[in-house]
């Protein structure tokens, strides 16, 4: 048994104690503050609440998994770096790694030691809801850095949660054939919030609240506006995070390079990301289509109204409404 002292925001988790979902493969997930949670992460964010020292200049990139975080990570590391790293070069290190290589998630490691060592300004992500994010980042005095989140319709964030999933498991393992995963078993779970960090939507409306409270520190970006308009949602990105382009690097098309470099195109076709590995899932299972829409491929129009009746019960009264792009 496993416990886990947090700071004063959150009790004290004993993670054998948690309910259990094993349905979510290739997770094991326990049911904590009302989410989903891959019990192999729990003691990263456990460690997060007892040893991360947030600064004020960190940028913190949230998500529910499967909704363009690789891409915003990408995104946000070149803007960070542009100085030193120019979009342009040769050797960018978004051409010789994956931007999960690039930004790690604050839950990634118990070792706090590893964050604290990372020169400023860092850019670091997380998973984690909002409600279960260390209370030094939410700090009200601005304390505990930025937070930018990027939400995605759940319908795609939940064909593209299917299809990463399916990958997985076709890495039979023993000479073992795969294990089927249809659309329909998947789709069930995910309306009944058991997947990895569900119910999705309340993981988007926790941070949309906090982005409504506290604009100066919470961002809020959409996925298929940023498709829309990605020149657009990275000047507002750059701005946002202290380091808006000046008029010598708009002239220079610094933004199109930075556009053009993490496009999900350039990305997949990188040496670095056809091979290598986070943790177990492979570097090319974080690029598939890139699209806004695609689950219209993959499930019925009921399975799509029955989602969106869903979420819309269970976000009535929150004033968010998924589609509705905020300036
Ligand atoms: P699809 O499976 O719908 O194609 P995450 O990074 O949170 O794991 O999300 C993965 C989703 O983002 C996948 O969606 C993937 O194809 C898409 N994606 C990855 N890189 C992207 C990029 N550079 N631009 C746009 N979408 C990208």
């Amino acid at each position: 048994m496993a416990a886990y002292h947090h700071d004063d925001d959150m009790a004290e988790i004993v993670i054998s104690s948690l309910p259990v979902e094993t349905r979510c493969p290739p997770f094991l997930l326990k049911q904590y503050g009302g989410f989903w949670m891959p019990e192999s992460y729990l003691p990263g964010v456990a460690a997060a609440h007892m040893g991360f020292k947030p600064r004020p200049s960190d940028v913190l990139l949230a998500s529910f998994p499967k909704s363009g975080t690789t891409w915003l990570k990408a995104l946000a590391f070149a803007t960070a770096n542009r100085v030193k790293h120019p979009p342009r070069h040769p050797d960018h290190p978004l051409r010789r790694y994956n931007p999960h290589d690039c930004v790690k998630y604050l839950e990634s490691s118990d070792h706090g030691d590893v964050f604290e060592a990372l020169p400023s300004p860092r850019v670091l992500a997380t998973h984690i809801p909002y409600t279960l994010l260390p209370a030094r980042i939410k700090a009200e005095d601005g304390s505990g850095g930025r937070i930018v989140y990027i939400c995605r319709d759940p319908k795609d964030a939940l064909v593209s949660l299917w299809f990463f999933t399916k990958k997985k498991l076709a890495e039979a393992k023993d000479g073992d054939p795969p294990k089927p995963y249809t659309i329909e078993e998947a789709f069930e779970l995910f309306c009944d919030g058991r997947a990895f960090y569900g119910p999705q939507w309340h993981h988007v409306a926790g941070y949309w609240e906090a982005s409504r409270r506290r604009p100066e520190k919470v961002l809020f970006l959409w996925y298929e506006d940023m498709l829309r308009d990605p020149v657009g949602n990275v000047r507002k990105l750059a701005e946002f995070m202290g380091c808006a382009f000046s008029g010598d690097e708009e002239s220079a098309g610094v933004v199109q390079d930075i556009v053009e470099i993490c496009s999900i195109d350039t990305l997949k076709n990188m040496e670095a990301n056809k091979c290598g590995s986070q943790r177990t899932f492979r570097n090319e299972t974080f690029f598939r289509t890139g699209v806004a829409g695609d689950w219209s491929n993959h499930l019925t129009p009921a399975m799509a109204e029955r989602l969106d009746k869903i979420v819309q019960e269970a976000l009535q009264g929150s004033g968010f409404t998924f589609g509705a792009v905020a300036e």
